[in-house]
């Protein structure tokens, strides 16, 4: 019996692409270290300084009552002015950031239209929302532009406005939401866009300010909002759009006015992830290099890796559960490739889909040695080689 093989796993050792997994060395798939920054020599000292200097406690309190510091406004400013917007605000969570932003925002006379594959943090928004919600298809225009005309006749009758909330970059497709398109339906409709861009910021763009930046339409997103889980290798989260919304937002966010801000060594090892994501370009080239080599290298070899067009690479397989959990545990165990598994009901009964994600610190050998590994794997799918095995999970 393996213990922990698919629920609650442990990867020990440093963070990076190689880790232990039950005392293994694996090579791993699944951290959203997007730019390499987790073990990152300057960021270990800005961190180690952070709660030298500081200790974990500091600052005492919300930042509206006693919590607030030179810091956390220095990297609110500085990160308005990368994404392009007037202001910025920093939040101590984005899941729970994006549950409070919808609450504090909307009342129930407005609307709201949002993707049908949007994250769990935006679902959650709209549980708060007692006025009417729109889905539209996932990525789908037509359905989109379907929903804000509903939405337009019910906000004519309520008196309210519309938002209309999407992922700048999908977590698990790896699809890029349509931005611009989106956002050219402002011509016809009266709507406000909430994007969170937790996978595109500083992934996306020519310089890594986000999707907006990479579909040239920045000036057209109202409210942006991206998490530092991810290229930051951080925790805490940030919206930003106009002075006047981010003020609103800064005294009536009730997930900040109630808790406390965040604390300074994250802050401060926040500053330094931010100035090495702006002055080396080279982490992006080289996620982008590492992204794109093991893309065509599992296209060539017949995978389906769907409509992914970013660095999020899922490979979509024919099988079931029993099939799933086998091949998985034949990846760790036989061939030390750790990659995360979504199986039914995230995705429809007999498709198993296998999630990668590149990072700037993954070599071209651990692509080639990913590649060999999932062609053998592939074969013995198609054999049905997974069938007869039986797993203990
Ligand atoms: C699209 C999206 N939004 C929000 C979040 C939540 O971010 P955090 O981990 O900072 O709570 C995530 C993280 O999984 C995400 O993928």
């Amino acid at each position: 019996m393996v213990a922990r093989l698919f629920f609650l796993p442990r990867l020990e050792g440093d963070i990076g692409p190689h880790m232990l997994f039950n005392g293994k060395e694996h090579l791993v798939w699944s951290l959203n270290n997007y730019l390499g920054l987790a073990n990152h020599p300057e960021v270990r000292e800005a961190d180690a300084n952070g709660a030298a200097d500081y200790g974990m406690a500091y600052p005492m309190g919300a930042r509206m009552m006693s919590g607030n510091s030179v810091h956390h406004e220095e990297l609110e400013n500085n990160l308005a002015a990368f994404v392009g917007k007037p202001d910025a605000f920093l939040l101590n969570y984005g899941y729970q950031g994006m549950v409070s932003i919808i609450d504090s925002l909307i009342n129930r006379n407005d609307v709201i239209v949002y993707d049908a594959e949007s994250h769990a943090c935006i679902i959650d928004g709209l549980r708060m929302h007692m006025g009417k919600r729109f889905v539209y298809q996932h990525n789908d225009l037509e359905s989109c532009e379907k929903q804000l005309e509903r939405a337009t006749r019910l906000a004519e009758q309520t008196g309210g406005g519309i938002l209309l909330i999407t992922e700048g970059v999908f977590g698990m497709s790896g699809a890029q939401g349509k931005l611009k398109e989106i956002i050219a339906l402002k011509k016809k409709f009266d709507f406000r866009i909430l994007v969170d861009d937790a996978h595109g910021f500083g992934t996306m763009g020519k310089t890594g300010a986000g999707t907006h930046e990479e579909q040239d339409c920045i000036d057209g997103v109202d409210v942006y909002f991206a998490t530092f889980a991810k290229s930051m290798a951080g925790i805490g989260a940030f919206v930003a759009g106009e002075k006047e919304v981010i003020d609103y937002l800064r005294y009536n966010m009730r997930s900040q006015i109630f808790a406390k801000a965040l604390p300074m060594p994250m802050v401060m090892g926040l500053k330094k992830r931010f100035e090495l994501l702006k002055s080396k370009p080279q982490l992006r080239e080289k996620l982008w290099l590492i992204s794109s080599t093991l893309q065509k290298g599992l296209k060539e070899r017949g995978f389906d890796i769907g409509v992914t067009n970013t660095m999020v690479t899922p490979v979509f397989l024919k099988g079931e559960l029993q099939e799933a959990t086998a091949l998985t545990r034949d990846l760790r165990e036989n061939y030390g490739i750790f990659c995360s598994i979504v199986i039914y009901p995230v995705v429809p009964k007999g498709v198993i889909l296998l999630r990668l994600i590149p990072t700037a610190a993954h070599s071209l050998e651990d692509v080639q040695r990913t590649l060999d590994a999932y062609s053998e794997m592939g074969e013995k799918l198609k054999a049905g080689y997974y069938k007869e095995k039986k797993v203990a999970v």
